[in-house]
């Protein structure tokens, strides 16, 4: 492993490539490879044990392919599985969580929505970051049920979707929240039709950059931050079609989109 070696992501699915893009932007020099684990989506509604055994398969083959960091920009991984990874495998991780604290320190109305898997809402890690930081704050929590299968099936922007967050968003709408948490990596691909949806009051927060961040700094600390003068190679691989993959990451430049079994 050197500097030079790829940082390593991986996802249930595409979603994780609203964090991806975050930390590319921030780190233009390194080298990427992101696992769309798509054939496994949604890890929403697995169990603990379900979600840690496709993140040991996943951790498994960025470690083979020789990666000198791991981010797991899915909150449902990080939330049930990272403290595993953590003991079980010397490479750092970096993980995401919903960003509960600046909502809850930013909220004027003391009221902010959290929109998660069921997965995240349930996990314990949640539930202890959500005590430490709601405590002068009601938190309003809403699983978002079908969004990612929406987005992973490339209908993010579609009428299905509009028709399907109507509903799920509705007790945001009634409860006066003014913040709204993002606490799936998929949702940051339907922020516009939340913004559309909800009142203009509402913020829409969501934890890309500060995993770019928090890459960056771990890197610096490490000292395995890459200094080659050249811009960042990038390697997306999705064991399921490629299509919508290939699609959400098509203005990203140096990228290759390509179908892997894993
Ligand atoms: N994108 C993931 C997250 O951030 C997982 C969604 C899912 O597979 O249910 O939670």
């Amino acid at each position: 492993m050197s500097k030079s070696s790829p940082l390593g992501f991986f996802d249930s699915g595409v979603g994780g490539t609203s964090v991806w893009k975050e930390v590319i932007h921030l780190l233009t020099r390194e080298n990427t490879i992101y696992l769309a684990d798509s054939k496994h989506a949604p890890y929403g509604r697995k169990s603990q044990e379900e979600i840690t055994q496709l993140c040991v398969k996943n951790t498994e083959l960025l470690l083979s392919k020789g990666c000198k960091l791991i981010a797991i920009p899915c909150n449902t991984a990080t939330t049930n599985s990272i403290d595993y990874l953590r003991s079980h495998y010397d490479v750092p991780f970096i993980g995401i969580e919903p960003a509960i604290k600046p909502a809850a320190l930013k909220s004027n109305t003391g009221k902010i929505g959290i929109l998660a898997t069921q997965g995240t809402l349930s996990s314990k890690l949640f539930n202890k970051t959500q005590r430490e930081h709601t405590q002068d704050v009601n938190t309003i929590e809403i699983v978002g049920t079908g969004i990612v299968e929406l987005v992973e099936a490339g209908k993010k922007d579609s009428d299905e979707m509009r028709e399907l967050l109507v509903p799920i968003i509705e007790p945001f709408m009634i409860s006066g929240i003014d913040y709204l948490v993002l606490g799936c990596s998929h949702y940051p691909y339907i922020k516009k039709q939340l913004e559309h949806l909800l009142p203009s009051r509402v913020k829409i927060i969501d934890s890309g950059a500060a995993v770019a961040r928090q890459t960056l700094h771990v890197l610096e600390e490490l000292d395995l931050l890459n200094d080659q003068s050249l811009p960042g190679r990038h390697q997306l691989y999705s064991n399921a079609s490629i299509t919508v993959l290939d699609q959400l990451t098509s203005e990203i430049a140096n990228r290759n989109v390509a179908h892997l079994e894993f």
